[in-house]
This record gives structure tokens, C-alpha cells and sequence, in this order.
């Protein structure tokens, strides 16, 4: 699903590729931190299917991508490495 999103749609545009790093569809790694003023985003069955932050209505889809609402961007994708297969 968040790779069929155009990115002209995006008010942070990213691809969903270009946010994971392992089999380019395996694993995303964010930071679970809401981008608009630091609130915990939960699950989200509606919208886009990713999150969703119950403090001021910012919807984040499954990669991650900030889709309504007023967080300025994406969820964070952290420096990260994985040691092993
Ligand atoms: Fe998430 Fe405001 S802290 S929408």
C-alpha cells in the first residue's frame, strides 16, 4: 500500500524503499514518537493503516509517512545497523 502512494501526495515525501533498509521490504525501523509535539502515535485500523496520534490528529501511514493532520514530518528513522542476518 505505501508503495502504490504518489509521492506528490506527500507533505514529507518519501519513499517507502528509501525507509527501509533490510530486503527493502522486511523491516522498518522508526522511532514511535509523534513529529508534531512528542505524543506516542498508536495503532491505526482506519485511515492509512499505519498510526495514528490521539493528541492532536496527526495520521501516519505504514511506512511511516505523516498523511494528515499537523506533525511537520515523517516518523523518525533512526541510525541503525543490523549485526547479523
Ligand atoms: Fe501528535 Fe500533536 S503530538 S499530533
Amino acid at each position: 500500500l505505501a508503495r502504490q502512494t504518489p509521492i506528490s501526495e506527500l507533505k514529507d515525501p518519501q519513499k517507502d524503499e528509501d525507509r527501509v533498509k533490510k530486503g527493502k521490504d522486511q523491516w522498518l525501523v522508526m522511532v514511535g514518537v509523534c513529529t508534531h509535539l512528542g505524543c506516542i502515535p498508536i495503532d491505526d485500523k482506519e485511515h492509512y493503516k499505519g498510526w495514528f496520534c490521539p493528541c492532536h490528529g496527526s495520521i501516519y501511514d505504514t511506512a511511516g509517512r505523516i498523511r494528515q493532520g499537523p506533525a511537520p514530518t515523517n516518523l523518525l528513522v533512526p541510525e541503525y545497523a543490523f549485526l547479523s542476518d
